[in-house]
């Protein structure tokens, strides 16, 4: 495993859309592994293949309940509403309060391929839609109706 770099707002790879993978290979399987290690690494909640310069729907997150690996995630229904103040290890020191779905069901493949579903409500549902974004080159900074910047 190994740390990858994170592109940072201003690197127009963020803003591209990512493509589906269609064959889960050594190199997607390497690339979850080396997101995890990457988000771990700056203390993320989430992390999306973009952000470290690879256009693949490729999404991991880790909400304090263990890491969940996406690939080809989908939101499949979503309901109700919260704002949530959020951040993006792309766009360090600054913050923004955000409106998403209370509630959201993603499906997806999981490493081996299998189709599973998750359904995520508070911190989670948030990262699940904050993440999906990513893959289509939406950042949190585009929703914000506040946003922080720190020093
Ligand atoms: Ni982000």
């Amino acid at each position: 495993m190994a740390i990858r770099t994170i592109r940072k707002d201003g690197d127009e790879i963020l803003r591209k859309v990512s493509r589906k993978v269609d064959v889960i290979d050594n190199r997607i399987l390497t690339l979850l592994d080396d997101m995890k290690e990457t988000m771990y690494d700056s203390s993320g909640v989430g992390l999306a293949a973009p952000q470290v310069g690879v256009l693949r729907r490729v999404v991991v997150i880790d909400v304090g309940e263990g890491p969940i690996e996406l690939i080809n995630p989908v939101i499949v229904y979503e309901s109700g509403e919260q704002i949530r103040e959020e951040g993006c290890l792309s766009i360090p020191g600054t913050r923004g309060q955000v409106k998403r779905p209370a509630k959201v069901i993603v499906r997806a493949m999981d490493r081996k391929g299998e189709t599973i579903e998750l359904t995520g409500t508070e911190l989670l549902a948030t990262a699940f839609c904050h993440e999906i974004d990513h893959l289509g080159g939406i950042l949190f900074t585009d929703k914000a109706t506040e946003i922080i910047k720190e020093d």
